[in-house]
């Protein structure tokens, strides 16, 4: 089969450029392709797949990639399989579920549609919907209330509220269901957003705006005449952005723990260690920047950015070794035989190793976050600055995330509990750790 061709359904989907991935010359080497299958896949396109050529049906990676959100075709040649794997969330229709997905908030754009006859100012409103994403906000003039237009949204992820002017016309008010239902508006009582919401307490906090005390005033009016340092429509966004952050959380820690172990590395691998090799060069040339600018100011910053270059050395090596050997000794032994107690000394190895790395890894952090006094920015920090520090906090965040996956939900699958009559020594790896230790 030529690899330049896009099949029928494949480009259906929206798929205009293959990767072509053949793992067999890895198979026959005894070789193991899956992480490249994966890094593959991971680091796709929007508009491209990965033709992976294999002399087998790998049918476990239609459940392994089909959980990280991969759709895929397959075609069989006489000499192999061709499967096509591409993104799902572009090449299907939105799912119930996706629609929920908390998309971040958009400022609020202005639509005025009264000059318009039936049936433009539905079709405007929705292809301005359409054209801004899923946390567009939208507000629009109307002549009339568009009863019609509530029934189209709710396919869509959006809701509406509106509000009738003085002089007849309406405002409506358009959004992510999402965030509808939260009744947050410029009008809500501060203090009754912290109570039904108490992650946006570091937000209020943030801006000091009194959220006890003062609680009974409205978003609009601590921010108005600029007393807060924020616009009251920002200060909406950020409220949403800390609610938005806790549901997908929440979500997620959910989800992960039912995660087959295939789609559980998947979701690592693709996550996680993509996230950290994209960050790590963008991070480390900050890091630079404002050590070669502000050392005279802050002489602590040249051995923060001394060991921002040595954690991401020791990441790369620790996500090689867990792509190249762990996962793939995991993925080979299988959940059952490890809680059955057949050992593995690789696997056992190999995980103690791993716990190894990631206390080095939250060592690591805990001496960066000193140097960079908590990422609490100061006064005199430039733009520069302030984005190291807000990339170093994400660092932590992502790292703390992607090491309990594997600590505490992953690796647990593969050792014996303390609970159970097996010899301690045999199972060779410790019992999981975690909490602390990122
Ligand atoms: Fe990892
Ligand atoms: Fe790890």
């Amino acid at each position: 089969m030529p690899t330049s061709t896009i099949p029928g359904p494949v480009a259906a989907a929206g798929v205009t450029a293959l990767r072509d991935l053949d793992v067999r010359p890895i198979l026959a080497r005894g070789g193991e392709p899956f992480p490249i299958i994966v890094k593959t896949a991971s680091a796709l396109g929007p508009e491209e797949a990965l033709h992976l050529i294999v002399g087998f049906e790998p049918v476990p990676l239609y459940s392994v990639l089909g959980a990280a959100g991969f759709a895929s075709h397959t075609e069989q040649t006489p000499d192999a399989y061709h499967v096509y794997f591409f993104r799902k969330a572009w090449a299907e229709p939105r799912t119930a579920e996706a629609a929920d997905e908390p998309a971040p908030l958009l400022p609020p754009v202005d639509l005025d549609v009264r000059g318009l006859e039936p049936p433009q100012p539905l079709a405007t409103i929705i292809a301005k919907l359409v054209e801004l994403g899923p946390g567009a906000q939208l507000r629009v003039r109307h002549r009339r209330e568009p009863l019609l237009l509530y029934d189209r949204l709710a396919p869509l992820g959006f809701a509406a509220r509106a509000e009738r002017q003085p002089e007849g016309d309406f405002v409506i008010h358009i959004a992510p269901a999402w965030f509808v239902d939260t009744g947050i508006t410029e009008q809500s009582a501060i203090g009754e957003i912290a109570a039904r919401y108490p992650e946006t307490i570091e937000v209020f906090e943030s801006h000091k705006i009194d959220y006890c005390c003062g609680g009974g005033a409205t978003i609009a009016g601590a921010c108005a005449g600029g007393k807060a340092g924020v616009g009251a429509a920002e200060l909406v966004r950020e409220l949403a952005s800390a609610i938005a952050r806790k549901k997908k959380a929440s979500r997620e820690s959910a989800s992960e723990s039912e995660l087959s172990t295939p789609a559980l590395i998947a979701r690592i691998v693709d996550r996680h260690h993509g996230y950290l090799r994209k960050a790590a060069p963008e991070i480390v040339r900050l890091a630079q920047k404002v050590a070669e600018v502000h050392r005279e100011r802050d002489p602590r910053l040249p051995a923060l950015a001394r060991r921002v270059e040595a954690l991401f050395e020791k990441i790369e090596r620790h996500l090689d070794r867990e792509e190249q050997v762990l996962f793939p000794a995991l993925l080979a032994r299988g959940a059952r035989a490890a809680a059955a107690g057949e050992g593995s000394e690789q696997v056992e190895r190999e995980l103690a190793a791993m716990l190894d790395d990631h206390e080095d890894v939250g060592a690591g952090l805990a001496e960066i976050r000193t140097l960079a006094g908590d990422y609490r920015a100061p006064e005199w920090a430039c733009p520069t600055y302030r984005a190291l520090l807000d990339r170093l906090a994400e660092l932590e965040g992502d790292v703390h995330r992607h090491v309990h996956l594997e600590n505490n939900v992953l690796m647990p699958r593969f050792v014996r509990g303390p609970d159970t009559k097996t010899e301690p020594g045999a199972g060779g790896a410790d019992a999981p750790r975690g909490g602390g230790a990122p």
